[in-house]
């Protein structure tokens, strides 16, 4: 018998009851669930649940990830500022479908108070189930990788006249 993948959920208080039942809805369908937070409904601030999560996804302990909060903006704000997260906000099956296939979401971000739940566990499911088409969504996504630093200094290295000719402290875009 393999190993059963492990996905770690974390909501702010908001997203807490939701994720109670989307913990059980993976459980139920094989996997291994690391709940990171919180115990409770009371008030917490969902960046203290977003980073910790992302930081698993970011540096490879875990694959991908679940986070749920009121609309999913403040989660996915958080999640996305770590390296290789792609944090997607979906209020649909077809968004978490387009999502996986274009975008290679690795952390889902429900919306949980704008999501029924049976819809949730849909939006969950698609997510789960959608591979990543690859081919030029490739690109785009490593793209998104790319900071102003490099793609300036990428610019540069094509365009060297350019540079040569600019104002020292000029910011040549
Ligand atoms: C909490 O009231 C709410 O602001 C939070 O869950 C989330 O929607 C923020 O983005």
């Amino acid at each position: 018998m393999s190993t059963p993948e492990t996905i770690p959920i974390a909501s702010d208080h908001a997203g807490f009851a939701l994720k109670e039942r989307l913990k059980a809805a993976l459980e139920r369908r094989g996997y291994a669930v690391e709940d990171l937070g919180p115990t409770t409904d009371a008030a917490t601030d969902y960046a203290d649940q977003a980073h910790p999560l992302a930081e698993r996804v970011s540096r490879g302990a875990a694959a991908r990830g679940v986070l749920l909060c009121g609309t999913g903006l403040g989660m996915s704000y958080a999640a996305n500022r770590h390296a290789h997260v792609r944090a997607a906000v979906a209020w649909s099956p077809e968004i978490a479908t387009l999502a996986r296939q274009h975008n290679d979401a690795n952390v889902l971000v429900l919306p949980a108070r704008f999501v029924a739940d049976d819809e949730a566990e849909r939006i969950l499911d698609a997510w789960l189930a959608t591979p990543f088409e690859g081919g030029r969504h490739e690109r785009r996504i490593e793209k998104i990788e790319t900071s102003d630093d490099a793609r300036r200094a990428e610019a540069a290295r094509h365009a060297p006249h350019e540079q040569a000719t600019a104002e020292p402290g000029r910011d040549l875009e």
